[in-house]
């Protein structure tokens, strides 16, 4: 299976978001082999798991872009996995934002991979240096058994420019050797125009998209180009 993630980060209302899947259905093709997955706002979970509903969109799932690290309970501000149940199968955690905004440390987001987990969600678990090695060190044999994994360089995030790709190469297979069975993405400035070519890459199962998600037509291309990376998109 490949997969393609739509992390729009703080960004589009709702409005804005219903927009933009009515649009996206225009455009979009499933294909049994990609798994596509569309991380909105928590705002936005709801109505557009009931336009989901209603349009029935193969292969397209949604995430959460954070989880609370603790269980339901007298913690302010915070959503719980539990509370995600049914409305996400997928949670992002410990992207390089939450780390370098938010101040996250390796055991915060180990605990975050530990509430996902108990809740039923799968967590894809953002990397990068230097907290990469740290990073698995606080979790279990058994919890990173179960992780997807995105590789998304802080140095290449919402620019024009991708890591270089001897680099994702030597990254990607240290991270296969830490985490052997899971699916490996790679995120940063990955767009309509580069996506073939980045998922041709050794040991790349999919890919993470910020700012080229935004546009529902782009992002289509991006899903078709994994889909059939062999293709000029
Ligand atoms: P970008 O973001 O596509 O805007 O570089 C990617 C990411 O945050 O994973």
């Amino acid at each position: 299976m490949k997969y393609v993630i739509a992390n729009w980060k703080s960004r589009q209302t709702l409005a804005e978001a219903e927009r933009w899947f009515d649009s996206f259905c225009q455009f979009y093709r499933p294909d049994p082999q990609v798994q596509v997955i569309v991380a909105p706002s928590f705002l936005c979970l709801a109505p557009l798991w009931r336009r989901l509903q209603q349009n029935a969109m193969a292969h397209l799932a949604l995430a959460a872009q954070d989880v609370s690290p603790f269980p339901t309970g007298a913690y302010t501000g915070a959503v719980a996995a539990a509370m995600l149940r049914g409305l996400v199968d997928y949670v992002i955690v410990g992207h390089s934002e939450r780390r370098r905004y938010f101040h996250e440390s390796p055991q915060e987001i180990a605990n975050k991979v530990r509430e996902a987990r108990s809740a039923g969600l799968k967590a894809i678990l953002c990397v990068d240096q230097p907290d990469l090695h740290a990073q698995f060190a606080a979790l279990s044999e058994v919890e990173v058994d179960d992780l997807m994994i995105g590789y998304g360089p802080r140095a290449a995030i919402g620019l024009d420019r991708p890591q270089a790709p001897e680099t994702i190469t030597a990254v990607v297979a240290e991270l296969r050797t830490m985490a052997p069975g899971c699916p490996i993405l790679y995120g940063g400035s990955v767009n309509a125009d580069n996506a073939a070519r980045t998922m041709a890459l050794a040991g790349v199962s999919g890919l993470l998209v910020g700012s080229a998600s935004l546009d529902p037509e782009e992002f289509a291309r991006v899903c078709k180009a994994v889909a059939t990376p062999g293709l000029k998109s």
